[in-house]
């Protein structure tokens, strides 16, 4: 039974090793909470707040005073993947500042990689063989970013301050300083034709399921790379393959895929036009999340509208 006064928050979020962490944080944090595991809810009856990956099927719907519900990341189609999900209840995308430096920090080093030829330079490193090569300036260079969210205008900004000439292209028109924004399905025909190298950072949904398939990377300058940071549903697979092997595509920094983990027997990760990192490019802490929502809950308990809600009627 809940204390007086205290809200009971339920963790699925690391596993059960993490809960101490997780209690650690929100007793200095938000210390009249009560932090229960996920699998010792106890009476589902006093339960307010639930921060969740991944939640089993149901079990949301089965805490009848649930009143926000706590994604332990920004996106949330892990918590949309339940069909019991009780729709009227708020989401909370959890996007710390910490997660978008850590993103562009990630985008930096993708663009930079790929901009100063360096997976060619390895190449002859692994052959012995010494030879100059003459990279243009970043000014020269046009790269452009698919979503201009907290991940995405955050790495415009400091692709940008490196010096690129760099555009993005979102739902809503931004004004970003130094960043050419597009906006809108009519415009993105002719933003995806102006790049030399494209950063996917799109939340998943309905609308962006294959939004870099074979026809969309067909209107790329022909030998343009990729950056995949968003989701991997969004650049299926086989049509990157295909790209690759037409020479549309030149080389992929792949950081999210289709099926995760990416199966060993995947031929991504043995592809030398490929690189794969493991869904790393922002791991916020949890001491980071637990602020982030610590800080939410405070605002929502006073009745105020949280900027980073998920909106059913968009999706994301
Ligand atoms: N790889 C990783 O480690 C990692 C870590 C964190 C996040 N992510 C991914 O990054 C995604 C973006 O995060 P965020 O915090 O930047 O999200 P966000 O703030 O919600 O921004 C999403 C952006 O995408 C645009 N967008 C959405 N649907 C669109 C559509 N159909 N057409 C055109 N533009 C569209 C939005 O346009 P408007 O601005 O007009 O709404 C917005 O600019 C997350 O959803 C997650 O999938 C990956």
């Amino acid at each position: 039974m809940a204390g007086t006064g205290q809200r009971v928050m339920v963790v699925k979020s690391g596993g059960p090793s993490a809960v101490p962490e997780w209690r650690e944080h929100f007793r200095v944090l938000l210390p009249d909470t009560e932090l229960r595991c996920w699998t010792e809810p106890g009476n589902l009856a006093d339960i307010g707040y639930a921060l969740v990956w991944e939640p089993d099927e149901g079990r949301l719907a089965a805490m009848p005073n649930l009143r926000l519900i706590l994604s332990s990341a920004v996106g949330v189609e892990h918590i949309l993947a339940d069909r019991m999900l009780p729709r009227h209840l708020p989401i909370l995308r959890t996007v710390p500042g910490e997660a978008a430096d850590q993103m562009a920090e990630y985008v930096a080093w993708a663009v930079l990689h790929l901009h100063r030829g360096i997976p060619l330079l390895q190449e002859q490193q692994a052959r012995g063989h010494w030879q100059f090569h003459d990279p243009p300036l970043a000014s020269a260079r046009r790269v452009g970013i698919l979503g201009l969210g907290s991940m995405g205008a955050r790495c415009a900004r400091m692709l940008a301050g490196i010096g690129f000439r760099v555009s993005g292209w979102s739902r809503g028109r931004k004004a970003i300083a130094d960043v050419a924004c597009h906006a809108g399905q009519g415009e993105l025909p002719r933003f995806l034709a102006d790049l030399d190298i494209v950063v996917c950072l799109l939340p998943a949904t309905p609308e962006t399921r294959g939004i870099l398939g074979t026809e969309n990377l067909a209107r790329l300058p022909r030998g343009a790379c990729l950056v995949s940071a968003g989701r991997g549903q969004q650049v299926p697979e086989r049509d990157l393959l295909a790209a690759l092997d037409a020479g549309q595509l030149s080389r992929a920094v792949l950081d999210v895929f289709e099926n995760e983990p990416l199966p060993a027997e995947s031929p991504l990760w043995r592809d030398p036009r490929i690189i794969v990192t493991p869904h790393v490019a922002s791991l916020p802490s949890r001491e980071a999340r637990a602020r982030f929502i610590a800080d939410a809950i405070r605002r929502f308990e006073q009745g105020e509208v949280l900027p980073t809600l998920y909106d059913p009627a968009l999706g994301y």
